[in-house]
């Protein structure tokens, strides 16, 4: 029994649909995370790791299935589609409802489901929320443990009549009378997985998917498909932002949020090392903000998550060092390969495979025959915050941490600088509204060389129409005066040469262009006027000891007209998605900017 009479009236429906052996609300204990791991291990689901190598870690493989978030089984389900916008999938949610329904009835039998108590953020802190999740995933538990802060001290801050978001989730794979999982990773066909957000009842139904974002339902559907939709309500931000602490040599702190769309370096960026002398990075979170304004009119941050859910093909020691020193205990890996002596081995970790391995699928591979890889690309770590080197010490502080500034970025090979600042917020947000990148290799329904829009990073994860959530951002600015807002920058690692070749280093190199950033936010650092913005000088950013050449530092900071009025083009079909949701202030931005380029 739980006091919450609400959640007792919940968790006895769901109990009734789903059709669980038993019911366990979960702790948050050491204990239960050991127990979880046990049952997996037990079950032949996971594997333990070398204890010398990685102590408490383990490896799980999911089904060839179930590798990724489910994009086009995500839905939101507003009462209209109207209100889900161009940029949603929508079903009617009676509809959804009434499907759902018929596929949740007893698809727990044979398991035990768990009601997992949630914070997103610190608990108790005024700009956290809790949710409460139901699954009848092992692996679940065990990672929300990581992700969220989970147990009976979020079950206490709830009380007998406090709001939670409820979260059910099912792998749908209910098992016969003996049946068991016998090592294989329960989910149900594609056709069959739905990822639900009802956002006017803030409730989110998930099925069929026991992988990442699709089954850790604090992650993209709370923290960013419902949040946004109660930030809207509530005037907030709700973002799929990293954010960062960084220290000048004289010892003055500021705090950067930044979204990139996925694939872009969030992680990297977060847990930078910076190359650039008596400058300190640190980490507060690698994937959501939320924020909200303080007392002083200014824009506080909290990281609503506990863990960093990352990718690991591509981290090493050159990349990001941190995240290596971050996973290397404590660590729940997911279809990444194994080594003979049960270390673990991904395309991109820095050196090569030590001997025959087990790929993701479980089958042996060998590096001079393989075909494939032997991770899955989107294979994952799951890792505690707390473990990271660079994590800042008021990471938790429940008053989150004040904004200064902004970026925006996408991998652009051509037109975008690598690095100009906005002249407003209104410009700003237009910067953020047409984020994205180009499409390198055919993928989707995009031709290479036109480029993906993801506006603010949030394409997949803005639980309303999209037209109205940059209106939001227009209107959050008058809650405060313009001297308090957060100044907007746009930032672009990956140009490349006419001969395709990245110009920037990136990574750690990517010290110099924050602390420009960070001198434009006190007022000093040297920039000239453009007609996309403001561009540093080229002696404003720091180059000392870097191995790029003048002519490539030049290229980089320069601004094509040409180029950029094939971008207003472009910009303009992705404008005439949101139709008359499209706030004016946008469609100045853009006239503006062209009435500039062609002065
Ligand atoms: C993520 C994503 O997993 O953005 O964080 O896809
Ligand atoms: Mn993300």
């Amino acid at each position: 029994m739980v006091s919450n009479q609400k959640l007792q009236k919940w968790i006895d429906e769901m109990a009734a649909m789903c059709q669980p052996d038993s019911i366990e609300i979960c702790d948050g204990s050491k204990a239960e995370y050991d127990r979880m791991i046990k049952i997996a291990l037990d079950s032949g689901l996971a594997t333990k790791l070398n204890e010398n190598k990685l102590p408490g870690s383990v490896l799980f493989r999911s089904d060839p299935s179930d590798v990724a978030r489910v994009e086009n089984r995500t839905y939101i389900a507003s009462k209209t589609k109207d209100a889900a916008g161009p940029t949603n999938n929508w079903i009617d949610p009676e509809e959804l409802k009434s499907t759902m329904k018929g596929l949740y009835k007893g698809c727990m039998k044979g398991r035990t489901m768990y009601v997992i108590p949630f914070s997103m953020g610190p608990i108790g802190s005024d700009i956290a929320k809790i949710g409460v999740e139901i699954t009848d995933s092992p692996y679940v538990v065990a990672n929300m443990h990581i992700m969220t802060r989970v147990g009976t001290k979020v079950l206490e801050t709830l009380g007998e009549d406090g709001e939670f978001i409820p979260c059910l989730h099912s792998v749908g794979k209910p098992l016969a009378e003996g049946e068991s999982d016998g090592g294989k990773w329960p989910c149900a066909p594609l056709d069959k997985k739905y990822i639900s957000h009802f956002p006017e009842e803030r409730t989110i139904w998930s099925y069929g998917s026991g992988y990442g974002g699709n089954a850790l339902l604090g992650k993209k559907c709370l923290a960013l498909r419902i949040a946004s939709v109660i930030a809207r309500d509530e005037g907030w931000l709700a973002e799929h932002m990293l954010i960062l602490g960084i220290t000048n040599p004289q010892g003055v702190k500021k705090y950067i949020a930044a979204a990139f769309p996925s694939a872009c370096g969030k992680t990297n960026l977060a847990m930078l090392i910076p190359t650039v002398p008596g400058w300190k990075v640190e980490t507060i979170g690698d994937d959501i903000a939320w924020m909200k304004f303080g007392k002083d009119g200014r824009l506080y941050a909290i990281n609503p998550e506990a863990g960093f859910f990352g990718v690991a093909p591509g981290t090493s020691m050159d990349s990001n060092p941190n995240a290596m020193k971050t996973i290397n205990r404590d660590t729940i890996y997911t279809n990444v390969a194994l080594t003979e002596d049960k270390d673990v081995w991904w395309e991109g970790i820095g050196y090569d495979a030590p001997g025959k391995l087990i790929d993701w699928n479980g089958n042996e591979w060998d590096a001079k025959t393989a075909e494939k890889p032997a991770a899955h690309p989107n294979a994952r770590f799951t890792a505690p915050a707390k473990n990271c080197p660079s994590i800042a010490p008021e990471w938790e502080d429940p008053a989150g941490v004040p904004i200064s500034a902004f970026l925006f970025g996408g991998r652009r090979p051509s037109t975008v600088p690598l690095v100009h600042q906005s002249f407003s917020w209104n410009h700003g947000v237009f910067l953020g509204s047409i984020v994205g990148s180009e499409i390198t290799a055919a993928a989707l329904d995009l031709k290479v060389g036109t480029v993906r829009r993801d506006p603010f990073a949030m394409l997949p994860f803005c639980g309303y129409h999209m037209g109205d959530y940059f209106a939001h951002w227009i209107n959050i600015a008058k809650k405060t005066s313009a001297d308090k807002l957060p100044k907007i920058f746009y930032v672009n690692w990956f140009r490349k040469s006419a001969e395709g070749k990245f110009l920037w280093p990136g990574y750690g190199e990517n010290s110099r262009v924050l602390k420009w950033i960070f001198e434009r936010t006190e007022g000093t650092g040297s920039a000239v006027e453009t007609a996309i913005g403001y561009l540093p000088t080229v002696d404003a950013i720091d180059t000392e000891g870097l191995k790029v050449s003048k002519e490539d530092m030049e290229e980089m900071l320069k601004v094509k007209n040409d180029e950029w009025l094939k971008e207003v083009e472009s910009i303009k079909e992705h404008y005439t998605k949101f139709g008359d949701r499209l706030p004016k202030e946008l469609k100045e931005e853009l006239a503006a900017l062209e009435a500039r380029l062609k002065k």
